[in-house]
């Protein structure tokens, strides 16, 4: 009887089984339904399914037959080996419109195969809902992505604008699963070399008040400058040294001084985050200080900070240098401040996942501070369970060279210059196909802007972060391969299609039906089907790159369904229409998630 009732609930629950989004989430829960049934009672297993390889006969597989067989084997288990387990977990499979059919092969493997039907009908439902209603729920309501974060005064350098554009990603991922995302720009406000910029000021600008940008002009120029003076003039580091102290203590005039700097440093980040279209809320180094008096003062009630050659350090198992938290003047350092932001994000702003965009030179310092936070007891002890911590690290941007990224006139490169060369080149691309005298001179700009800017995002995104890149214009801006350029020009390819059949697409959406007949229809609709479940690990892992493979996998697809059938014409006209506007929307989400502007005609 108890059998009997089982069964009757999970009918139950088959049916109304609502599609959200994650295709494998809902296979895994057919197969979770399954294994219940099939499995003595008590014994706890973890449903694995995986999406089944290209060419193999189904399109999900669930491979728990061989590892159950050897948890209930000699245990008086009715079974006879893994294939028996694999036929009780293929026939307990709940009814479900989803599922075609299900069989097993080799040893146990159970393989499931999607009904195009519903797949089909899944698509349609998301083309009249919006893909918005794809996006997937994260377990945290509100997460702080701490990225870009330049210093003020000194170089902002490519490992910022790549902390810049895979922060935007992460966030924007995010955003879209829902969560609540303070994007947080670290900026290095703070330090000790603000004593020597500030002395430097005053005697250059004695009338400091009416300082602009451009009496300044570089900024990075007149720290170098006041460096040198600063190494060789023992006066003026004396006199830098006090302003230091003046600065921290509050005293107006240097405050003002200070606030000054950082304005036209702030000025100077803005023209490359307008260019990118990135958001952020800058809060400082600088912001944290009223704080970190106390934040300290918690560590060492908590016996956690010890004295060590004239300094307070935390001692931590695993390295072989302690975490130093105050200078042996008494003053704050880097560690203090992150110390300090991560009690402010835990408690204050009370986010459950804070992520934190940074070259990998910088992971030892993220997992000291974190262990240090969960000696603490601030954070869970395991590194998964939220609140949650991670550092996202990012390998180095080389020149062609193999070296360190620089460009031939100085050792630094602008970050404003790079974008700009990028779109000067996309627009001499389109210039060479003839586009400016078939467009609007805005038509041009913006195009060459969505293009430039896309291929040096995407070249960025599309690696694993931790591998180093190399920086290369003629290789990001061509229109072949793996690139922005040949992504934005595909999805510009479908728009014109729609465009030329004449037809209202949202009258079509109402009124036509979608259907997957053929293989490679069928093929692209089952790729639709696997965004949701594809941008939820890219957020997981904190992978953007995951993400762009599926967006390249998703145009080669649409390439092969394309080359094989006639859309426009065909009896399947209204069919296919479907079909291709349900790609571009995708597309357009893959564009949107990753920060490209995308582009609709070519
Ligand atoms: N300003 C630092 C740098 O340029 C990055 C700050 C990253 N964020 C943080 N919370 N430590 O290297």
């Amino acid at each position: 009887l108890a059998f009997a009732t089982r069964l009757k609930s999970v009918a139950t629950m088959a049916a109304s089984q609502e599609f959200t989004g994650n295709l494998k989430r809902e296979v895994e829960k057919l197969f979770d339904t399954s294994l219940r049934i099939t499995v003595p009672d008590g014994t706890s297993v973890e449903t694995e399914v995986a999406a089944s390889l290209p060419g193999k006969p189904g399109d999900y597989q669930c491979n728990n037959a061989m590892g159950l067989w050897s948890v209930i084997k000699g245990k008086g288990t009715q079974f006879r080996g893994p294939p028996a387990v694999g036929q009780a977990i293929s026939k307990n499979l709940p009814a479900s419109e989803m599922v075609e059919t299900c069989s097993v092969a080799g040893p146990g493997f159970v393989n499931l195969v999607l009904s195009s039907k519903w797949m089909a009908k899944s698509i349609e439902k998301m083309l009249i809902d919006g893909i918005d209603t794809w996006a997937p729920t994260l377990p945290v309501k509100r997460a702080v992505v701490d990225f870009s974060s330049p210093n003020i005064a000194k170089e902002m350098h490519v490992g910022h604008l790549r902390s810049t554009i895979i922060g935007d990603t992460l966030a924007r991922m995010l955003e879209y699963s829902k969560v609540e995302v303070l994007r947080r720009n670290h900026v290095g406000d703070w330090g000790t070399q603000f004593g020597m910029l500030i002395e430097y000021l005053f005697e250059k600008f004695p009338d400091t008040e009416s300082v602009t940008e451009t009496a300044i002009g570089d900024l990075q120029t007149f720290y170098k400058k006041s460096k040198t003076k600063f190494d060789e003039d023992t006066d003026f580091k004396e006199k830098a040294q006090k302003a230091v102290v003046r600065l921290q203590g509050g005293d107006p005039i240097y405050r003002k001084a200070w606030a000054k700097i950082c304005e036209i440093s702030r000025t100077e980040f803005a023209k490359v985050y307008q260019r990118l279209k990135v958001e952020l809320e800058e809060k400082g180094e600088s912001f944290y200080n009223p704080y970190i008096a106390n934040v300290i003062g918690e560590l060492d009630s908590k016996g956690l900070v010890e004295e060590s050659e004239g300094a307070r350090v935390i001692f931590l198992e695993g390295f072989n240098i302690p975490l130093m938290v105050v200078k042996s003047d008494g003053g704050f350092n880097y560690a203090s401040t992150d110390l300090t932001a991560l009690w402010y994000r835990l408690n204050e702003e009370k986010a459950e996942w804070i992520v934190y965009v940074t070259d990998v030179g910088q992971q030892q310092h993220f997992n000291m501070f974190f262990k240090a936070a969960r000696k603490a007891g601030w954070l869970p002890e395991s590194d998964k369970t939220y609140p949650r911590v991670d550092h996202v690290g990012f390998g180095l941007v080389l020149g062609d060279d193999g070296k360190r990224f620089r460009t031939r006139s100085s050792d630094v490169v602008r970050l404003v210059d790079l974008l700009d060369e990028a779109k000067t080149r996309s627009k001499t691309a389109l210039i060479e196909r003839g586009k400016d005298k078939e467009w609007t001179p805005e038509e041009l700009d913006r195009t060459a802007e969505a293009v430039g800017y896309g291929a040096v995002k995407y070249a960025d995104l599309k690696n694993n972060r931790l591998t180093n890149y190399t920086f290369n214009f003629d290789q990001m801006l061509s229109d072949k391969g793996n690139t922005a350029v040949y992504l934005l020009y595909a999805h510009a390819r479908i728009c014109s299609i729609i465009r030329k059949s004449g037809k209202d697409i949202d009258e079509l959406k109402k009124t036509e039906k979608l259907a997957l007949d053929h293989p490679e229809e069928r093929a692209l609709g089952l790729h639709l089907l696997r965004f949701a479940e594809t941008v939820e690990e890219a957020c997981s892992n904190l992978l953007p790159n995951v993400l762009c493979h599926y967006l390249y996998d998703l145009s080669e697809r649409y390439t092969s369904f394309y080359s094989v059938h006639q859309v426009i014409g065909s009896p399947e006209e209204a069919s296919r229409l479907l079909l291709c506007e349900a790609t571009a929307v995708v597309m357009r989400k893959c564009f949107h998630l990753l920060g490209i502007t995308p582009v609709y005609k070519i």
